[in-house]
């Protein structure tokens, strides 16, 4: 079987890195990065720590808007898809790299198959929420991590192809929890103390391209009164950059830090701060809580089992989130048994023979 990945952003990594893994034991696995993350530590540390091998294609298609830059991806993938002649197209998540990668291929009449399928969080400004939308209904293959994904879907009408196998994530963060804690050493490189400080991430379009919210953000962290870890998206750095905020003595702004530094900063933090997809999970994974900066979560379960608290950017909000987070008792299996990418691999091989 022959498989052709397409990623391109932070995430992507992460999640590929997993499955491909598993796909490349048996299988030949065409790997095209879009270039839509292109710095140093938004995308080759993740090649280098999670020992993905390199790229065959590199797009290298860089920052610009919505459509100059998916456009870009589709005039470069074109060729690439037509001369591979992949028996799937794999894609992950919901960035414009995999709306690109899946909307080349069916239109190439190839197979695809989507990582992270059926997440909704029913709001249609979001531009993830549109690449979602569009990646599963041409998916061929839906590879959801939960049930409530499966009954996103099945509301849309889409309902064959459609399999739970758990959360792809999980599998990656079982893999390297152990490598974070023999060689992490961010905590005393940053001067910390477990369980004595917040991490916080912010990316999110919505909460950084307003310079007033953004603001906004950053004067509540610098309120909270405990130490927080900010690394920071370029996204972000850069409207800080353009805005003159000033940070509070108590946030520790530092670069984008590499995945196992990453897992070891979310175990060891007394409660997370983020508008991130991928950081809402590895917190319930790590029994960490989390206080979503954002007015709705695709991560319905996390909210369910009372380890996340969504609580957009109201600064009481966030105030009263952090202070008085009651830590539940029980935090069950959500997303699987950390096999998801063995059985996405399973599944893709049935459908081929
Ligand atoms: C993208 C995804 C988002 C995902 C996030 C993961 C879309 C629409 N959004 O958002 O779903 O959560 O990745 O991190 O696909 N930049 C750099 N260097 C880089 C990458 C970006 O400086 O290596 C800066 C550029 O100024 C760029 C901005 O960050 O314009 C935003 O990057 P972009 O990839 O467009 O969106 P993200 O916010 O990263
Ligand atoms: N991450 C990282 N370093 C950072 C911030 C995030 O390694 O400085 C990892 C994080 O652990 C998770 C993934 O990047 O695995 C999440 O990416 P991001 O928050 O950018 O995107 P989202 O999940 O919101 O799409």
């Amino acid at each position: 079987m022959k498989i052709l990945t397409v990623v391109g952003a932070r995430p992507q990594f992460v999640k590929a890195a997993a499955v491909s893994r598993v796909l490349r034991e048996n299988h030949t696995e065409v790997l095209v990065h879009t270039g839509q993350h292109y710095d140093e530590r938004m995308s080759e540390v993740f090649f280098r720590e999670l020992g993905i091998p390199e790229p065959d294609y590199n797009l290298e298609v860089g920052s610009a808007g919505h459509s100059v830059q998916t456009g870009e991806m589709l005039i470069r993938m074109e060729p690439i898809f037509e001369k591979e002649k992949p028996d799937w197209v794999l894609v992950y998540g919901d960035t414009n790299s995999t709306l690109a990668g899946a909307l080349v291929a069916v239109k190439l009449h190839i197979p695809v198959a989507h990582v992270e399928a059926g997440l909704r969080s029913f709001n249609r400004e979001m531009p993830e929420e549109i690449n979602r939308v569009l990646t599963d209904h041409v998916s061929d293959m839906l590879f959801c991590p939960a049930q409530k994904a499966v009954d996103n879907l099945k509301l849309e009408g889409v309902t064959s192809g459609v399999h739970i196998v758990g959360d792809v994530m999980y599998d990656a963060v079982l893999r390297h929890s152990e490598a974070a804690e023999k060689h992490s050493s961010v905590l005393s490189t940053l001067g910390l103390e477990s369980k004595k400080y917040l991490l916080a991430t912010v990316h999110r379009a919505s909460n950084v391209d307003d310079t007033q919210k953004l603001l906004h953000i950053l004067e509540t962290f610098a309120m909270l009164g405990e130490t927080v870890v900010l690394p920071v998206h370029p996204r972000t750095r850069k409207a800080i950059h353009l805005s003159g905020i000033s940070i509070g003595e108590n946030i520790k702004l530092v670069e984008p830090v590499g995945y196992i530094d990453m897992l070891w900063l979310e175990k060891n933090a007394r409660m997370i701060l983020t508008d991130s997809g991928g950081v809402q999970k590895e917190a319930y994974w790590f029994a960490t809580p989390c206080v979503t900066l954002r007015e709705e979560t695709e991560w319905v379960e996390t909210v369910q089992s009372g380890w996340n608290v969504v609580v957009g950017v109201e600064r009481e909000r966030i105030m009263r989130a952090v202070h008085e987070f009651s830590i539940p008792s029980t935090r069950p299996n959500l997303f699987g048994d950390g096999d998801a990418s063995q059985k996405i691999v399973s599944l893709l091989e049935s459908a081929h023979k």
